[in-house]
This record gives structure tokens, sequence and C-alpha cells, in this order.
């Protein structure tokens, strides 16, 4: 399955087009505010396909029976553009293990190769992962990632959440992972260009939210 929230009228849409604008898009505050604002939203989409158990809360008048979450999901992102996105899934998932991929693209004439410089993410074994990756472009730099998680267990479910996915990414997965998995995101884009970046997409996210390399 794929969930595009951006197929629904809401308040996010404000939220994309700014980070979309080129004007816009300077103010790097703004950029990574509504990175999070939508890493929030995301989080409460994905939250309604969690595990919940009932459970009893005692008010000073009386006793009261709500459907809470099972167990954390475990949250997983990708240096450096996800920060800002995962920041949002952070605040709604406020007791959840995180895990951090640094991850950084090697351009070359026709192919982008990635390399994984930096792991560290918890046993997930069992356990509902939620992967926080903002730019899906052509879905290599994700994959790696995976491959690199699945070393450290089997999630019970992967849920994968990207904020602008391009369909040679979504093909990527598609073709490429091997558990079961959702995807997740906020557009979905028409290509990618010869730099391999998403058309329209919004540019280069880790440089918006922090400044070039
Ligand atoms: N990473 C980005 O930041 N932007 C893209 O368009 C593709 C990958």
């Amino acid at each position: 399955m794929v969930f595009n929230l951006s197929e629904q009228n809401s308040i996010a849409n404000q939220f994309i087009l700014e980070l979309r604008d080129k004007k816009i898009q300077q103010d790097r505050m703004r950029f990574r505010k509504n990175m999070e604002r939508l890493g929030e939203i995301m989080a409460y989409e994905v939250s309604k396909k969690l595990s919940y158990t009932t459970c009893i809360v005692e008010t000073p008048l009386g006793k009261s029976r709500i459907n809470v979450l099972k167990q954390n999901p475990i949250l997983i992102t990708i240096l450096r553009a996800g920060l800002p996105y995962f920041q949002g899934f952070i605040n709604f998932f406020d007791q959840s293990e995180s895990g951090f991929v640094g991850a950084y693209r090697r351009e070359s004439l026709h192919e982008v190769n990635i390399k994984l410089d930096y792991i560290s993410t918890p046993y997930v074994d069992a356990r509902e992962v939620i992967m926080v990756d903002p730019m899906l472009a052509t879905g290599k730099s994700l994959m790696d990632s995976v491959k690199q998680l699945l070393k450290r267990g089997t999630p019970s479910h992967l849920h994968i959440v990207s904020l602008v996915a391009a369909p040679e990414g979504i093909k990527f997965l598609a073709q490429h992972i091997s558990v079961p998995y959702s995807l997740w995101t906020c557009a979905i884009d028409e290509h990618l260009n010869e730099q391999f970046y998403i058309v329209p997409g919004l540019g280069d996210a880790g440089d918006l939210s922090y400044g070039p390399k």
C-alpha cells in the first residue's frame, strides 16, 4: 500500500507548498519547522495502523477505558536530511527508541552510489519500525539502510515514511524489500532528473535545512 497525504485536502498542503516554494524555502527555520509539522501529521496517520491494547485509566472521578499503543514503535532516520522530519515523529512517539543511519550520495554520470558511514540502531526483531527518510529518490540509500537494519532483527512491520517520493524510488523499493512494509508519503512527484533529484520536488532537503555542504 502507498498512502499519499496530499490526495486529501488538509492544512498539510500549505506546509508542502511552503517547502516547495523556492522563495519561502530559503527561510531555513521555516523549512525545518514545516518538515517537523508534516512529521507530526504523518506520525498521527501511521499511528492509526499500529497495534493497540485497551487500558483503564483512573480519573479523580472514576475509571475510563481507552486503547493505547501496545508498544512504542522504533524510529529510524537517515542523516542528515531526515532530522527535522524525524523530530515530528519523536514529538508524538515521545518514548520511542531511535536509530540513526549516516548516508551520503556519490553521484557519477550515470549512477548514484550510496555510502553508509554511521549506523546506530536498537534491536528491531518483532517490533513495529518506522523509517523516516523525507526524499525517496532512487530508493538506494533507503534500501541500503533497510539491509543494515535487518541485520538487527526482522520487524513485525516496517513503515517507510517519505515526504516527497519519485515513482522510480517507489518501484525500486517494491522490487527489493523482502519484509512486509507500508509506504507513506506526503506527495508523489513526476520523475528524477540526471542528477537523481526529484522533479518538481523541492531541491536538496539537507542543504535547505542546514546549509550547503
Ligand atoms: N535528496 C534530496 O534532498 N532531494 C532530492 O530531490 C533527492 C534526494
